[in-house]
C-alpha cells in the first residue's frame, strides 16, 4: 500500500528538501502551509516522479481550522512532518508583543494543538517535529525562539512515551545552522552551517531507522554537549 506524508510548513526550505526525498522513495505527498498554491510548479516537478501530491493552506496559528483540515483530508497520512518556524530577531520580538506572540505560536502552540487534534485519529506511523539546537540552551540573541523550542522539544518528549505503545515513532529533529531563508539575516558560522538537502537526508535516513532524537549535522550532538555542561555563572557572561 502506498504511504503518505503530511508536511506542515511545506513552503520551508529544509521541507522541501525533505519533500523531494520522500517522493523519490515513493511515497505520496500533501504538501501544507500558507499561500501554499505558490508551491503548485514544485509540486508538479514532484508529480514527475510518479506520486501524488496534494496542495492545501494550513497557516499554523489559526487553531480553529484544524479540525476541518484533519477531517478533509482524502488520505490519511503515515507520517506527519511539522516543519514551521518563526525566528526574527530577538531585539525585535522583545520590544514586540504581538511578533512575541508570534513566535510562540508558531513555534510552540500551534505545532502542539495541532498535533494533539490528529493525534487522536493517529494509528501507526511517525510525527517529527523539527525542534532547534537554539531549544537545548537560552543565549540572548534568541532566546524568546530558544525557549518556544525548547517546549515544543518537552512536548515532543512526552508524546514519544505515550505513543510507544501504540507503535508511533515521535521523532525529534535538533538542526543547528542551515543556510535557508531563516538564517538569511543571521550571523552564522561557516565551517558550521549546513545545507537543507543535507538536513533533509539526515532526517530521511533517522526516520527509516526509527531514531528518536536527531541531531544535523552529527557533530551538533556533541556541541551541545559541551554548551550545555557550560556553568550557568560562566555562561551568563558569555557573547554567544
Ligand atoms: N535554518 C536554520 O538554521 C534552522 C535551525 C534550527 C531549526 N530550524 C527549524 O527548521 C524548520 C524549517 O525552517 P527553515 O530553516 O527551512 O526556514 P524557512 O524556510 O524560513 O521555513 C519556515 C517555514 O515556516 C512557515 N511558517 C511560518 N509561520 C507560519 C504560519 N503561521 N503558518 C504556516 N507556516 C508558517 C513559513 O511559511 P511562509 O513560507 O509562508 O513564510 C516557512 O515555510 C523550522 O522549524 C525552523 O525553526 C532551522
Amino acid at each position: 500500500m502506498s504511504q503518505s506524508i503530511l508536511i506542515i510548513g511545506a513552503k520551508s526550505d529544509i521541507s522541501k528538501e525533505i519533500a523531494k526525498i520522500y517522493a523519490s522513495h515513493g511515497y505520496n505527498l500533501i504538501l501544507s502551509g500558507r499561500k501554499i498554491t505558490e508551491l503548485e510548479d514544485f509540486a508538479d516537478e514532484l508529480k514527475r516522479l510518479k506520486v501524488n501530491v496534494e496542495l492545501r493552506e494550513l497557516d499554523i496559528t489559526q487553531t480553529d481550522t484544524f479540525e476541518d483540515f484533519i477531517s478533509d483530508l482524502k488520505t490519511y497520512p503515515t507520517g506527519i512532518i511539522m516543519c514551521v518556524g518563526f525566528n526574527p530577531p530577538n531585539s525585535e520580538v522583545t520590544h514586540d508583543q504581538e511578533k512575541l506572540m508570534e513566535v510562540m505560536n508558531v513555534n510552540y502552540s500551534g505545532p502542539v494543538i495541532f498535533i494533539n487534534t490528529i493525534k487522536k485519529s493517529f494509528k501507526s506511523g511517525f510525527i517529527i517535529g523539527i525542534s532547534s539546537v537554539a531549544g537545548e540552551r537560552g543565549r540572548r540573541k534568541n532566546y524568546i525562539y530558544g525557549s518556544a523550542k525548547s517546549a515544543f522539544s518537552t512536548y515532543l518528549s512526552g508524546l514519544r512515551q505515550e505513543l510507544n505503545k501504540k507503535n508511533i515513532n515521535v521523532i525529534t529533529v535538533h538542526p543547528g545552522f542551515v543556510k535557508t531563508k531563516m538564517t538569511d539575516n543571521i550571523k552564522t558560522i561557516g565551517l558550521l552551517t549546513t545545507t537543507p538537502d543535507r538536513v533533509a537526508m539526515d532526517i530521511f535516513k533517522g526516520q527509516q531507522s526509527y531514531k528518536d532524537i536527531i541531531y544535523t549535522r552529527f557533530y551538533w550532538r556533541y556541541i551541545m554537549i559541551i554548551i550545555k555542561i557550560i556553568p550557568e555563572s560562566l555562561f551568563k557572561k558569555l557573547d554567544l
